[in-house]
């Protein structure tokens, strides 16, 4: 299996994976132009490809705080139905930290959702540890 930061041409597939998550739409040129040190925020797709199939996705933001201290954020995060349980999820996550490494980022955070004990189980066992709990609220007009 390969890991990869995905391009233009990969707009379709990332598109099928966010629908296989239940993520919203959005425009992904934003998160596929070149990396340029200058801009403040930096975001990327990290693609698994397996048998030349793009089987996983994880979305990494790295934003500045204050002066310089960096803060990663993690999102999108999914794996093909088919291809779960084979240690995917684990490498994406291992890759978005080595780049946070060489990038000098001094945490990386997530949100997850409570009942997503599978989300769960692999974020503690790469190391995050729960901050605090949040209660989302909504006033809905239409
Ligand atoms: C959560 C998800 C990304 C895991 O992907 P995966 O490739 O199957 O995960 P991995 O094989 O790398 O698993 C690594 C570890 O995570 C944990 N884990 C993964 N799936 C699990 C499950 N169904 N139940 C319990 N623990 C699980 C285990 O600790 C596992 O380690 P182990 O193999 O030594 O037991 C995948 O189930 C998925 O795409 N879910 C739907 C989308 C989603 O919920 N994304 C997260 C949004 S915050």
């Amino acid at each position: 299996m390969e890991i990869r930061i995905a391009t233009e041409k990969d707009t379709n597939a990332i598109l099928q994976l966010d629908d296989e998550g239940g993520f919203k739409e959005r425009l992904i040129k934003k998160y596929i132009c070149p990396i340029d040190p200058s801009k403040v925020e930096r975001k990327l797709i990290l693609l698994a490809v397996e048998d030349l199939e793009i089987v996983g996705k994880i979305e990494l933001i790295i934003g500045t705080r204050g002066d310089s201290e960096k803060i990663g954020y993690l999102r999108r995060l999914i794996v093909l139905p088919n291809h779960r349980k084979k240690g995917i999820a684990r490498a994406l996550i291992e890759k978005t930290m080595s780049i946070c490494k060489e990038d000098r980022v001094i945490a990386l955070d997530l949100h997850v959702v409570e009942d997503n004990e599978s989300a769960i189980a692999l974020y503690k066992k790469m190391g995050f540890r729960i901050r605090h709990k949040e209660i989302h609220m909504r006033k809905q007009f239409h």
